[in-house]
């Protein structure tokens, strides 16, 4: 499967095309919009989440309810486009254009960059398609992926464990419970000491123009073992998944398991011990390594983290330079959120629901939804019996 996202942030609207998806995946509208009604929530974000309520329409590669293997075409409006039609007029405006530009990059974003390498004198031409509007449609990809897990019972879920110094305490809960907690949590926080701090943080910098970063986690479950592969670089899907965290804007670092805490330890307290019984075949004692040995899947519970750095558009702005004037100047403000963590870990759960669902479709090709359940319930059984 592969997919392509085009659209800018005040453009009309964002579209997603998926191809390579099999027939008969049942494809109900709500699933997409439910996913994406989750990006659009979380303590801290601005007032554009409160203008827009995305909606996702489906264009087509769906009949009938179900997907017919043709490409999936989706696009969501955006509603805010009404105010921004000059500002964003394909035909040309050269007055409207002169008026409108900007001309001062904000430290911490594509602006500068962006600007140098397509030789752009209005930064707007940069900030339009790298402004994180643009997950909205990598949620939308991972949405349909998850009708893809969903049929062959493996599940993805997410949860905020640090926002700026506040950290979540480790709880241990089953999944309905820690998920549905996640859920109702304004940041995501299973920790309800926590989530009261950082809320109380994010109100803190918010007050102070300031903006935070935290960790979030995803979790995904029954995925088999073999998912992935060690014989080369690209197939290696745990590399795969890190690209995919890290291509999330703000995103920065990821680790599997316990992670860079695995620098600290010695090794007999970090490899897991392979256990096996007549009833589950092999299991592992622990799961330290988050679900992967050798570029692939262990069949133990995937675990992988994303840090997100504080959002760099500050009402507290940071000093810049005019790229006209070669002035300092504080740099310009674009309507921003002061912590977008908890949106985040939704984005993230979603890249990983793609990357999964794209690893299940190599090992197992299928034209058809039963073709790929097929492969998939033989090969558990396989892997029972091995
Ligand atoms: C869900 C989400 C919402 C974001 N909202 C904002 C925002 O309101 N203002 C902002 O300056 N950056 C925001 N960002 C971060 C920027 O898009 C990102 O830092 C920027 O594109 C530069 O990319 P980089 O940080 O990956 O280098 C958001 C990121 C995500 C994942």
């Amino acid at each position: 499967m592969r997919y392509l996202t085009a659209g800018e942030s005040h453009g009309p609207q964002l579209t997603l095309i998926v191809e390579g998806l099999p027939s008969h995946v049942p494809f109900d509208k709500k699933k997409i919009d439910h996913q994406l009604a989750r990006r659009q929530k979380g303590y801290g974000r601005g007032r554009r989440m409160q203008i827009e309520k995305d909606q996702v329409q489906i264009l087509s590669g769906v009949r009938f309810g179900e997907t017919t293997g043709a490409p999936v075409a989706l696009v969501v409006e955006n509603k805010d486009w009404t105010h921004w039609k000059k500002v964003m007029s394909i035909d040309p405006l050269p007055e409207e254009a002169e008026k409108r530009r900007i001309s001062r990059p904000r430290p911490g974003h594509a602006d500068l960059n962006g600007a140098i390498k397509y030789d752009h004198r209005d930064m707007r031409d940069v900030l339009e398609r790298s402004s994180a509007r643009e997950t909205t449609m990598r949620v939308a990809a991972g949405a349909v992926a998850r009708l893809i897990l969903e049929a062959c019972d493996i599940r993805v879920g997410g949860h905020v464990l640090r926002i700026g110094s506040v950290e979540a305490k480790r709880l241990d809960f089953p999944w309905e419970e820690w998920t549905a907690r996640a859920e109702e949590s304004p940041v995501r926080c299973l920790d309800p000491d926590a989530e009261q701090q950082m809320m109380a943080l994010i109100d803190q910098a918010k007050k102070e123009g300031d903006s935070l970063g935290g960790i979030v986690e995803v979790i995904v479950e029954g995925v088999p073992v073999g998912l992935g592969s060690h014989v080369h670089w690209d197939r290696k899907l745990d590399a795969r998944i890190a690209q995919a965290i890290v291509s999330i804007n703000a995103f920065k670092g990821v680790e599997f398991g316990i992670g860079f805490e695995a620098a600290r330890r010695p090794g007999s307290e970090v490899h897991d011990e392979i256990e096996w019984s007549e009833a589950t075949g092999f299991t592992r004692r622990t799961n330290r390594l988050g679900g992967f040995e050798g570029g692939m899947t262990t069949g133990e519970p995937i675990v992988v983290r994303g840090v997100m750095k504080p959002i760099p558009t500050l009402y507290k702005p940071l000093n810049s330079v005019d790229i006209d004037s070669k002035e300092p100047f504080a740099a310009s403000i674009e309507r921003s959120d002061s912590c977008a963590v908890p949106a985040a870990c939704v984005v993230a759960e979603n890249v990983v629901a793609w990357e999964i669902a794209c690893a299940l479709l190599e090992k197992f090709p299928a034209d058809t939804l039963n073709e790929l359940k097929e492969q998939l319930n033989r090969y558990r059984e396989r892997v029972l019996r091995f």
